[in-house]
């Protein structure tokens, strides 16, 4: 598992944004906030699949999972790892012209291991913008962090009228990891 990893790693090291898999305890925590038993799921950045086996071991149903990955040797290992589910090779820059909710549907959830705070600001806004366009009204984004930091900044988040809850920290990560919950603010719609 940590091979490929480990090659992605090399190869670029900022979009990879860590230094090993997440652990078992993240990615368990991940599938314990995305509730995934009975939702359609989109995986962004799924790496070496550790936090999919989790959503497969809370109930995700695998032709209910899309994963979409950039690295190329890691998706070809997670097609490889999980035939069952689709596997989109891309970039999440682009992805509303690689899932278009005609074909997917809208998700519930999405599941996101992208390195948020080491993106330039206008990926960032730009990718956000899509993944919010792709969930449902009541769609929720799950992130994770190694920062003390919000992955999406206050202002940021009050700009896409989305509020965000840190649901925990898994101290015993390497390193320590805090697990983020955004949904539509609908309170804030309404005013
Ligand atoms: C922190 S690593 C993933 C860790 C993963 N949860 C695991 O346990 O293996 C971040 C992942 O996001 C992917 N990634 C980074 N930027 C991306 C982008 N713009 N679009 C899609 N995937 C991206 C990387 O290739 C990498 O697999």
């Amino acid at each position: 598992m940590y091979q490929p990893f480990v090659l992605a790693l090399l190869r670029s090291p900022r979009q990879v944004g860590a230094v090993a898999p997440s652990g078992p305890l993240l990615a368990r925590a991940m599938a314990d906030a995305a509730e995934p038993a009975g939702r359609r799921i989109l995986e962004i950045g799924p790496g070496t699949g550790v936090i999919t086996e989790a959503l497969l071991d809370r109930g995700a149903a695998k032709h209910e999972l899309y994963l979409l990955e950039r690295d190329i040797t890691l998706a070809t290992y997670l097609g490889r790892k999980f035939p069952d589910i689709n596997v989109i090779v891309g970039d999440a820059r682009t992805v509303s012209n690689l899932i278009t909710p005609d074909k997917a549907g809208s998700f519930d959830v999405i599941v996101s291991s992208l390195p948020l705070l080491n993106m330039k600001e206008a990926d960032k806004v730009s990718i956000l913008k899509q993944l919010f366009a792709l969930l449902g009204h009541n769609g929720v984004l799950i992130q994770y962090t190694y920062s003390a930091k919000a992955p999406i900044a206050p202002i940021l988040a009050t700009r896409f009228g989305i509020k965000g809850t840190r649901m925990t920290t898994i101290f015993r990560n390497l390193p320590p990891a805090r697990v983020w919950k955004y949904c539509r603010d609908h309170e804030a719609e309404v005013q």
